[in-house]
C-alpha cells in the first residue's frame, strides 16, 4: 500500500483503490494538492467541521467518487449534488474491492453554514482494509478514548493515523498511550502544525512512542511525502 499526507487530516491511501480521507485542501496552509489535481476512487470524511469535509463535495462532483460517511453527512452531500454512501458506526461498506468500517471517535461534529449550526451526526473514524488483510486507521479528530483498546484488540490496524496536535484532539501523551492500546505496527502522525494552536513536535511523539512501545515505528511525513509499507 502507498499512503500520502496531504497536509492535516488529509490522506490519500492507495491498495485496490485510492482512498482519499478528509480531503480539506482550499484553505488549508499545508495542504500538499489543490482539490482540481488531487485523485479518488473513494472519499471518507470522518465528521462535518471544515478542515475534514473540507472540498469533498467539489471532489466527489469532478471524479464520481462516492463520499462515504454518517448518514447525515451523506444526505447533505447528495443534496449539494455529490455522489454519497451513508453509514453509521459499528457497520461495514464495500467499496471498489476496498471495505470500509466506521468506528468511534470522541469529538463534535456540527455543520456550520451560513452562520447556522445543523446537527451533523457524530465524528467517526475508519478502519480501512485497502488490500486483503491489511487495514488503516483513520482515527479522525478524537481524545484519547478506550474504544481504541477494542479497536487494537479487535480490528488490528496495522497502521494508524492518529492526531497528536492537542487543543482540538489528542496531544502528543495522549497519543502515545493510544499507540499502547492500537499496537499497530506503523503510525503515522496527523492533524498538527496547521495553525499555531495545534503546533507539536512529531519527532517528540515518535521518540516517545517507540520507546515506550517498541513494536511500533512512527513514520513522520511532510506534506506531500509518500510511505510504501
Ligand atoms: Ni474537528
Ligand atoms: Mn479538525
Amino acid at each position: 500500500m502507498k499512503i500520502t499526507w496531504l497536509g492535516h487530516a488529509a490522506f490519500l491511501i492507495e491498495g485496490k483503490a485510492k482512498v482519499l480521507v478528509d480531503p480539506f485542501l482550499k484553505g488549508n496552509p499545508k495542504a500538499a494538492k489543490t482539490p482540481e489535481e488531487v485523485e479518488a476512487d473513494i472519499i471518507c470524511v470522518t465528521h462535518a467541521h471544515g478542515d475534514h469535509l473540507g472540498d469533498s463535495i467539489e471532489i466527489s462532483k469532478r471524479t464520481g467518487a462516492p463520499i462515504i460517511a454518517t448518514y447525515e453527512i451523506a444526505s447533505y452531500a447528495s443534496k449539494n449534488g455529490a455522489e454519497a454512501i451513508g453509514m453509521n458506526i459499528g457497520g461495514t461498506v464495500e467499496a471498489k474491492g476496498v471495505k470500509i468500517t466506521m468506528v468511534s471517535a470522541t469529538h463534535t461534529s456540527a455543520l456550520i453554514e451560513n452562520d447556522e449550526i445543523k446537527y451533523g451526526g457524530e465524528p467517526v473514524g475508519f478502519i480501512i482494509e485497502i488490500e486483503e488483510n491489511r487495514k488503516v486507521y483513520h482515527a479522525g479528530d478524537t481524545g484519547l478514548t478506550a474504544e481504541m483498546q477494542i479497536i487494537g484488540e479487535f480490528y488490528k490496524p496495522e497502521v494508524a493515523l492518529l492526531p497528536i496536535g492537542g487543543h482540538f484532539t489528542m496531544g502528543i501523551n495522549e497519543a502515545v498511550y493510544a499507540v499502547k492500546l492500537l499496537k499497530p505496527k506503523f503510525v503515522i502522525p496527523m492533524h498538527y502544525g496547521t495553525w499555531p494552536p495545534i503546533e507539536a513536535d512529531p519527532a517528540e511523539f515518535k521518540e516517545k512512542a517507540e520507546k515506550l512501545y517498541r513494536y511500533t515505528k512512527v513514520i513522520i511525513l511532510k506534506p506531500g511525502e509518500s510511505v510504501e509499507l
